[in-house]
C-alpha cells in the first residue's frame, strides 16, 4: 500500500498547473490530474509515471459544468482517494467590455474561477480538518490587489475573490493543522495570454513575463512554508503593492491604461 500524499491538481494540462504537477511528482506524491483535454494529461501522466514512479490518475473535466466538481468528488471517494493537497489552479480570463464578452463564456469564466475552486475547498476540507492535516493552494493574481480592471473587470474581480476568501479560510483554520495558500502571480508565459484575448494590451505587451515553471516552484514553495501569501518575482510584488497604496484610484487608472487595447489591437 502507497503512503505517498496525493495532490489533486486542476488545470494540469497545461503552464503553471503542468509544472505545479512536476513538482509535486518530484517530491513523491501521487496525482490527480484534471483539466478539459484528455491528451495532455496523459501525456504528462506518462511522463511523471516513468520519471518519478507515482501513481497519476486522469480525469478530463470541464470544471465549469456545475455538477461536474462534486461528480468527481464522489468518484474519488468511491474509489478510496484521500485528497491531501488540493491546487485550484484552473482558470480562464475574458478580455473586453463586459457587456460584449459571449454572457455564456461570462457564465463559464465565474463557475470555473470561483464556482468550481470553493466547491473543491468545502468537499475537501472535512477530511483534512479530521485528520489535522493538509494543504490548499489557490491560483489568485496580482490583478486581485487591483481596485478594478476595466476590461477584464469580471476577471479581475474572480481574482480578487480568490485571494479575499483564502485569506479569510486560512485565518479560520489556523490551528486546525490545514493551510491554505493563495499564489499571486504577475504575467506569466502560457497559453492564458492568448485564450484570454488579451495578447494587444500594454499589459502583456510591456510588462516581462515570468515562466511558468518559476511561478510554480515559488508557489510550491510558498505552500511548503505554510505561507498564506506568494507573490512571485520583483515586478509581481510592485504591482501588488501600487494595487492597494492609496489613492486606490490612480491604481484604477493605471489598470485602465494598461488594459486599453494596444496597437496590435484595435
Ligand atoms: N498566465 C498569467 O499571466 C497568469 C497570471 C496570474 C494568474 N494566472 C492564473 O494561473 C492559473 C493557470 O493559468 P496558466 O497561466 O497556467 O494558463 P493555461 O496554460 O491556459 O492553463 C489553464 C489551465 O486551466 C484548464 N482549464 C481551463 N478551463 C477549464 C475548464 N472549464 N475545466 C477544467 N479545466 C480548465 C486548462 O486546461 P484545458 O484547456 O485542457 O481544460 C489549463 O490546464 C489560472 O487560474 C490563471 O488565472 C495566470
Amino acid at each position: 500500500m502507497t503512503t505517498r500524499p496525493t495532490a489533486l491538481i486542476t488545470g494540469a494540462s497545461s503552464g503553471i498547473g503542468a509544472e505545479l504537477a512536476r513538482l509535486f511528482a518530484g517530491d513523491s506524491h501521487d496525482l490527480v490530474l484534471v483539466a478539459r483535454r484528455a491528451r495532455p494529461l496523459e501525456d504528462l501522466s506518462a511522463e511523471l509515471r516513468e520519471r518519478h514512479d507515482v501513481t497519476v490518475r486522469v480525469f478530463a473535466r470541464d470544471l465549469s459544468e456545475p455538477a461536474s466538481v462534486p461528480d468527481l468528488w464522489n468518484e474519488l471517494l468511491a474509489a478510496r482517494v484521500q485528497v491531501d493537497v488540493l491546487v485550484n489552479n484552473a482558470g480562464v480570463g475574458l478580455y473586453g467590455p463586459v457587456w460584449e464578452q459571449d454572457a455564456d463564456a461570462l457564465d463559464r469564466m465565474v463557475r470555473l474561477n470561483v464556482g468550481a475552486l470553493t466547491t473543491f475547498t468545502r468537499l475537501a476540507l472535512p477530511g483534512m480538518v479530521s485528520r489535522h492535516s493538509g494543504k490548499i493552494l489557490n491560483l489568485a493574481s496580482v490583478v486581485g490587489y487591483q481596485p478594478a480592471g476595466p476590461r477584464m473587470a469580471a476577471y479581475y474581480a474572480t481574482k480578487a475573490y480568490v485571494l479575499s476568501f483564502s485569506k479569510g479560510l486560512a485565518m479560520e483554520l489556523k490551528g486546525s493543522g490545514v493551510t491554505v495558500t493563495a499564489l499571486s502571480p504577475g504575467v506569466t508565459a502560457s497559453a492564458f495570454e492568448e485564450r484570454s484575448g488579451a495578447s494587444g494590451t500594454r499589459l502583456y505587451r510591456w510588462v516581462p513575463a515570468m515562466s511558468a515553471k518559476a511561478v510554480a516552484l515559488a508557489g510550491y514553495r510558498g505552500m511548503k512554508r505554510k505561507k498564506t501569501v506568494v507573490i512571485p518575482g520583483i515586478i509581481a510584488k510592485l504591482f501588488s503593492l501600487a494595487g492597494e497604496l492609496p489613492p486606490r484610484r490612480i491604481a484604477l487608472a493605471v489598470n485602465r491604461w494598461l488594459l486599453s487595447a494596444g496597437r496590435s489591437q484595435r
